[in-house]
């Protein structure tokens, strides 16, 4: 299978027909697409094909029983149901119909169908009589009515050599229309997503707020061309400021160096240093009820900065002496004012709730924002982030998400600590 990351999740469900082998074909197509396949067999499906097939293919293994002795995970079902993108039958007999029809969970399969949030789709193949019985056209109304799609099976000439319809439809189009149905879900999805979003945003719940935050990275200079700075873009701290204006707040932000631009309707100050940073905050704070420290901010600088560009000598080692900076968030908490809220983040690599906490504690914060910048899609200048927002009263780990999305739920934090 390809290295390259994997744009959808299919778990592929074979049942005991004797076109079980074209699910092979599917499954070949949809890896082709960049997919990653897992697979569940029936009990019947393993008299046609070999699960060892699909475990060649998938490198991974093939639940036909969460009972077996050799199944690697217990809970397999809620696992394999709840992790995948598309829950794709190919083929679909009668009595798996049947079973989902009506909620009959006695074996892998007909467990995971119930257990997954996934959208469904089934590819029929079977004798043409069973095919037209009223009991098989009424288990398949029922499930269209549930939201199931179905790739309607063609007419030919059948396993058991009657002509009619039943016939398993051709696999390329069996995987297209999978496809098809994983970019339309993930899009409305994504619509669905920014909805709510948008709808929450419009409420305002924020109005009268005044934040005041910091964005980027710092330079500290060494001499007139050479700086100590970092990896950030800027792109969380503007995110909290963009989603705060959305939800009714005056935003200041104080702008260190950023790879990317501020959001509309924020009042922006530029500071490149620690120091200047330091110095902006302290001015703009009086007018704030909300701080939030998001730049990374130099905590040591050159203690000289030559005033001429520091030329190469015949030394094999430079030695740069460097002094602390100002900490621009204990200075924030230890002037705080009526009834400021103080929110840092912590960028950590290691023991990242441990660093977080003592930060919180030494630093007098009311929240903080641990990401585990090690981790892929966390930190430094992706759109995406993982973080931990812990309070004093408690911790809420969150998943993968945008820098937008995670900026909504540290303003949800801030709100609840407001109400306390
Ligand atoms: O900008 P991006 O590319 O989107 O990346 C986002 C981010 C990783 C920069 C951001 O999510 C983040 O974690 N920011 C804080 C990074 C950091 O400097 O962490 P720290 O653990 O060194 O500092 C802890 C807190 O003290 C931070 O709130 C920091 O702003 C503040 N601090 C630190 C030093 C200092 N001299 N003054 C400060 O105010």
């Amino acid at each position: 299978m390809s290295e390259s990351k994997k744009i959808f999740r299919v778990g592929l469900g074979v049942c005991g027909g004797i076109a079980a082998y074209k699910a092979i074909e599917v499954l070949r197509l949809l890896q082709k697409a960049n997919c990653e396949v897992r697979v569940a067999m029936t009990r019947h499906a393993t008299e046609f094909v070999q699960p060892l097939t699909f475990r060649a293919l998938t490198e991974n293994y093939v639940l036909v029983d969460d009972y077996d002795e050799n199944n690697p995970d217990p809970i397999a079902h809620i696992n394999f149901s709840q992790n995948i993108d598309l829950l794709l039958i190919v083929p679909a007999t009668a009595n798996v119909i049947a079973k989902f029809a009506n909620g009959i969970a006695d074996d892998f399969l007909t467990s995971t169908y119930l257990a997954s949030n996934a959208p469904v789709m089934i590819a029929p193949a079977m004798n043409v009589t069973m095919w037209n019985h009223a009991a098989t056209q009424r288990n398949i109304a029922a499930l269209r009515k549930d939201g199931v799609y179905f790739v309607e099976p063609i007419a030919g000439e059948l396993a058991c050599k009657t002509v009619g319809t039943g016939k398993l439809e051709d696999v390329e189009n069996i995987a297209d229309q999978a496809l098809k149905l994983l970019v339309e879900s993930r899009e409305s999805r994504v619509e669905r997503e920014n909805q709510t979003l948008d709808s929450r945003l419009s409420t305002l719940d924020l109005k009268g707020e005044s934040l005041l935050i910091t964005v980027g990275g710092t330079r500290e200079a060494i001499d007139p061309v050479r700086f100590i700075s970092n990896h950030s873009s800027g792109k969380m701290g503007f995110a909290v400021a963009e989603m705060a204006a959305k939800r009714g707040v005056r935003v200041t932000v104080v702008c260190g160096v950023t790879t990317v631009s501020p959001p509309a309707n924020v009042e922006v100050v530029r500071a490149v240093s620690a120091e200047e940073m330091f110095q902006a905050v302290m001015k703009k704070l009086p007018e704030a009820t909300i701080f939030i420290g998001a730049a990374a901010v130099a905590d040591y600088r050159p203690k000289n900065v030559a005033d001429a560009k520091i030329k190469k000598t015949d030394q094999v080692t430079l030695t740069l002496e460097l002094e602390k900076t100002p900490d621009i968030l204990s200075n924030v908490s230890g002037n705080r004012h009526g009834n400021l809220l103080v929110v840092g983040f912590a960028a950590e690599t290691n023991d990242v709730a441990a660093y977080a906490k003592s930060k919180m504690v030494r630093k007098n914060l009311d929240l903080v924002v641990a990401n585990d910048i090690t981790k892929k899609g966390a930190g430094f200048n992706s759109d995406t982030n993982i973080a931990t927002i812990i309070s004093r009263k408690g911790e809420i780990d969150l998943p993968l998400m945008s820098k937008r999305e995670l900026a909504d739920k540290i303003l949800d934090e801030v709100i609840k600590l407001r109400q306390n």
